[in-house]
């Protein structure tokens, strides 16, 4: 190959460059539609995750990007945006506290209280990112059911982002991901072993786990009740208005003594009436 065409086959680079317009166009659009609210400081990640959009698109620059995102076409795009500009970071175990609750106050509760007549036990993980979350909830509660039939247990677990809902529900991860967690806690995953040296959630916890996916500030399909709600490190990234409609709508799917989780520096947008908190981020709603 000569020089000249060894240099038309380097891909182009892209322009990052990211002026304060398009940054306020990007915000307001992201805000509209997941209503994630992108901080200032934000502005260099953020500029590094509309770049991976602008490649695949094969477009040049954000300025571009931004054209095109105020076309008609553009509509199927809002989905890859909103998937480009979520944080998905998680783990197993992760806040190990509310697992331990659920395992030890709450599910040995409603088992009792629910089986012989096959009663129903919801719970919902509303922002599951790639399954460490709800994986974890499989794992405690499958521990606490054994192998009885006689309780129709069922967790939900959603997120906005279509690519993480998929990493979730191929349940395949690095065994790296394994190595740091307690002993007491590992074993109950019950790993598989997959190729490439990684591995998979068994299939029995997956059974227990059905993904969809859901927008918090869009309206819910669902009629619950939910015995238990997961709502970790997401409400970090919305503001108090979104966060005190999200949470009544928490509190009219929650049974009565059901119990909400949020995040680790997480707490109410204000005082709610029916719900008290009874741990670290741990809140019970009254009846
Ligand atoms: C930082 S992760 C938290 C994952 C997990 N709950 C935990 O605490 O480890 C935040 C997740 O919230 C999701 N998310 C952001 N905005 C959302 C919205 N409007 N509706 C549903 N999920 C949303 C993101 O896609 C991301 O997977």
């Amino acid at each position: 190959m000569s020089r000249s065409s060894a240099a038309l086959a380097q891909p182009q680079l892209t322009d990052v460059t990211l002026t304060r317009d398009d940054m306020g166009f990007i915000s307001k659009l992201v805000y509209e539609h997941a209503g994630i609210v992108i901080r200032e400081h934000k502005e260099a990640m953020t500029r590094g995750r509309l770049a991976r959009r602008v490649k695949a698109l094969g477009l040049h620059s954000v300025a571009e990007y931004c054209a095109y995102l105020k076309t008609p076409q553009a509509a199927d795009e809002i989905p890859e945006l909103i998937n480009a500009v979520t944080t998905n970071h998680t783990s197993f175990f992760r806040e190990r506290h509310h697992f331990d609750h659920l395992r030890k106050d709450v599910l040995p509760r409603l088992v009792q209280e629910r089986s012989g007549r096959r009663g129903r036990i919801r719970i919902w993980c509303s922002a599951a990112s790639s399954g460490e979350e709800p994986y974890s909830i499989a794992a405690v509660s499958r521990d606490v059911l054994g192998n009885r039939s006689d309780v129709d247990f069922k967790i939900l677990a959603t997120d906005i982002d279509t690519d993480i809902l998929a990493k979730a529900e191929a349940a395949v991860y690095s065994p790296d991901q394994f190595d740091r967690l307690p002993s007491d806690v590992k074993p109950l995953l019950k790993l598989e072993n997959s190729s490439r040296g990684e591995a998979r959630i068994s299939e029995d916890l997956r059974r227990m786990i059905a993904f969809k996916r859901l927008n918090l500030i869009e309206r819910w399909p669902m009629s619950g009740p939910f015995d238990v709600i997961f709502c970790r490190n997401v409400f970090i990234y919305f503001d108090t208005q979104t966060k005190a409609s999200i949470l009544d709508r928490f509190v009219t799917l929650l049974a009565p003594g059901g119990f909400l989780y949020l995040g680790h520096s997480e707490s109410l947008p204000q005082p709610h009436p029916q719900l008290r908190l009874i741990g670290r981020t741990i809140y019970e709603r009254l009846p």
